[in-house]
């Protein structure tokens, strides 16, 4: 079983995530660690304090990783997990939030305003759920907004 978990930063991916990880006892995949440890991304912006990654190349990594870890099961956690094949990924869940209070959930991180101004755009164009369904995934949507 892969499960992909995509979303603007800040919906609730990695809550989302580990719960069902947990849940089915499959593996987390931590994609932002990964890309840390094998140097995925292509330059870290100073000004919006972000690693530049280029999806293709991550993609690339990501294949070969997730197929090893199919049988034993895995969620995949990263607002790019949707870049995978759809015929790789059995289920992709999109997480969505509110913009009143995802930009709370931004500002309690100490993200700049420009930081928070784009992440709340993303989420105002649904930018991870339109590619989602673009790139034809089995699409599941999850409002972490009014949850416990
Ligand atoms: N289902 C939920 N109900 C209530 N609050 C939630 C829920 N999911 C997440 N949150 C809150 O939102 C915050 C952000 O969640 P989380 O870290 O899971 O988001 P993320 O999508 O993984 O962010 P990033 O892309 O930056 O890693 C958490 O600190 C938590 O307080
Ligand atoms: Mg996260």
């Amino acid at each position: 079983m892969i499960i992909a978990i995509t979303g603007t930063p800040g919906t609730g991916k990695t809550t989302l995530a580990k719960k069902l990880a947990k849940r089915h006892g499959y593996r987390y995949m931590d994609v932002n660690a990964l890309i840390t440890r094998h140097r995925l991304y292509e330059r870290y912006d100073r000004k919006l304090k972000t690693k530049i990654i280029d999806p293709k190349k991550l993609v690339r990594f990501l294949i070969p990783y997730t197929k090893s870890l199919k049988a034993k099961g895995v969620v995949i956690d990263s607002h790019l997990s949707h870049y995978l094949p759809p015929s790789l990924v059995d289920r992709c869940y999109v997480t969505t939030c509110g913009l009143t209070v995802l930009k709370q959930r931004l500002k309690k991180r100490g993200y700049s305003t420009q930081k928070i101004r784009d992440n709340l755009e993303a989420e105002v164009f649904q930018a991870c759920l339109t590619e989602a369904q673009e790139f034809g995934h089995r699409v599941i949507v999850r409002d972490t907004s009014k949850e416990k």
